[in-house]
């Protein structure tokens, strides 16, 4: 993303929101004159990591319009809503949330409530939104996240409900403003969409076909991270493997990553989501050879049975997927492994889902994300006729967690005495007496410290090893052997 003083004339898309951001910009701040406060904002993320980067974008914009973020417990001015859609629960929880704003007659401070994200690409929704929560203002999709800014001015100065939501993609808009949660570690899309259509997923129908931003733009977008003392960046995509195919471009991604190992002042970098499928040798050359690059894989599995996978569209078997962990495990030794995992998927049987466990026990994964199956309307699984029952998918369900964490432990343990490299990113959010990082492999290290070494790539001995994190001791850089 090009910063706003080197936008040319030519991307008018994003300059015409910037006028809007102005004309906002005047609003706040004669309500800051008036009332003495700034207006402020409150942004609820549901989902994935494409969320909260965009979240990150809306903040962007908030920022520059003179909102600032609400102080917790306090209503904010504009609530805006970030939703998902790929399991039914994220839905409920959207609507849960949004039941409790129905503003009351005695409400003193009535808050504009906005809604964008996956779920409003979806018509039934829109539809349901506009007849049952009639208390949001503006409801907008993600093809057209950035323009944000024009809704918000046309609601604010006409006071009319605005529902605008694409259902094409459009162009990739370069250069919307961005207010990045974290200060050592940031986001970078690379592409988005998906054309996989794995046959329970509703993301191909909410994010589109897929499209690669240019390397060029991601590379200019990582320095500027780098300059602005920036450590680790993780590559964001659905299926980063496929980056470039739409620009007619070959193994475009493993030669991103060659480019972007150059850029000076960045420590590490991550990328996810590899698709089994697209996992190329190049890929796995680069994860080698590039210092920068982590060793760290996260690789979905989705389901042990070959039979399964192919009913999901995944195109891969069993034993692809576990050559593929073998591959790459003697390329790159130490190479940690995560995973999704999908249990109850239309007519998988006892056998099947034996032969997910079975796949858990031969890879032993770090960590599984594991889910169960949710069908969405509009799929292919949803139309499936054998849909499993739901106390025999939460049965499996809680076999293959207690599996996983028994793995998980056996794994952490391996770690005790260990001496790792940590980025510290702060001070940890759960206990705030100690500080925070990663190791390359992604493992969580929590430790205590009197020095504040936020951004530090450190050394730390493991001291114990816990059932989800590590406890360390920093070794005082002249102690390092
Ligand atoms: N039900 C359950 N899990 C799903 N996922 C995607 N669609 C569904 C669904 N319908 C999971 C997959 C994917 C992760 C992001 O969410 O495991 O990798
Ligand atoms: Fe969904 Fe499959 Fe695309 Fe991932 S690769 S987003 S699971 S369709």
């Amino acid at each position: 993303m090009a910063d706003r003083k080197t936008l040319q004339a030519t991307e008018q898309t994003i300059q015409k929101q910037y006028a809007y951001i102005d004309k906002i910009k005047d609003i706040t701040t004669e309500i800051s004159n008036k009332e003495g406060r700034q207006p402020t904002y409150d942004i609820r993320v549901f989902g994935c990591q494409m969320n909260e980067h965009d979240a990150e974008k809306i903040a962007g914009m908030l920022d520059d319009m003179g909102y600032s973020k609400v102080t917790e417990g306090d209503k904010a001015d504009i609530i805006v809503f970030d939703t998902c859609c790929v399991r039914e629960n994220a839905e409920e929880k959207v609507y849960g949330h949004l039941g409790l704003l129905k503003p009351s007659d005695d409400d003193e401070k009535k808050s504009v409530v906005a809604i964008t994200g996956c779920m409003m690409q979806q018509p039934h929704v829109v539809e349901k939104i506009k007849k049952s929560y009639r208390h949001v203002g503006i409801v907008f999709g993600t093809h057209n996240l950035y323009t944000f800014p024009e809704l918000l001015y046309k609601y604010l100065t006409k006071g009319k409900r605005i529902f605008d939501v694409w259902d094409t993609e459009g162009q990739i808009v370069e250069g919307t403003p961005i207010t990045r949660a974290e200060n050592v570690k940031a986001w970078v899309n690379i592409m988005l969409g998906c054309n996989n259509f794995c046959s329970y997923c509703i993301v191909p129908y909410v994010r589109g076909r897929e499209r690669s931003r240019n390397k060029q733009d991601i590379v200019d977008e990582v320095q500027r991270l780098a300059d602005a003392g920036y450590k680790e960046i993780t590559l964001l995509g659905q299926n980063v493997n496929s980056y470039g195919n739409d620009l007619g471009k070959k193994d475009a991604f493993a030669d991103l990553l060659y480019a972007i190992n150059d850029i000076q002042g960045i420590e590490r970098i991550r990328f996810m989501t590899s698709h089994p499928k697209d996992l190329s040798d190049s890929l796995i050359t680069a994860i080698k050879e590039l210092p920068k690059v982590c060793e760290h894989l996260h690789l979905p599995f989705q389901s042990g049975s070959s039979r399964v996978l192919k009913e999901m569209n995944r195109k891969y078997t069993k034993e692809h997927y576990l050559g593929l962990i073998d591959k790459v495990r003697e390329q790159v030794p130490g190479i940690s492994f995560t995973t999704d995992i999908i249990v109850g998927f239309p007519g998988e049987t006892e056998e099947d889902f034996l032969e997910t466990l079975d796949v858990v026990k031969k890879v032993r994964f770090d960590q599984a994300f594991t889910f169960l199956y949710s069908k969405r309307t509009g799929t292919k699984a949803a139309k499936f006729e054998n849909q499993i029952d739901e106390d025999v998918k939460k049965e499996r369900f809680q076999r293959l967690v207690d599996l996983q964490n028994s793995i998980g432990e056996e794994i952490n343990q391996t770690y005790d005495g260990k001496i790792v490299e940590v980025l510290v990113e702060g001070i940890s959010r759960n206990k705030d007496t100690m500080y925070t990082g990663r190791t390359r492999e992604y493992k969580l290290v929590n430790f205590p410290c009197d020095e504040d070494l936020t951004g530090k790539l450190v050394k730390v001995k493991i001291v114990k090893s816990r059932p989800f994190w590590l406890e360390g001791a920093v070794i005082p850089e002249g102690e390092i052997s």
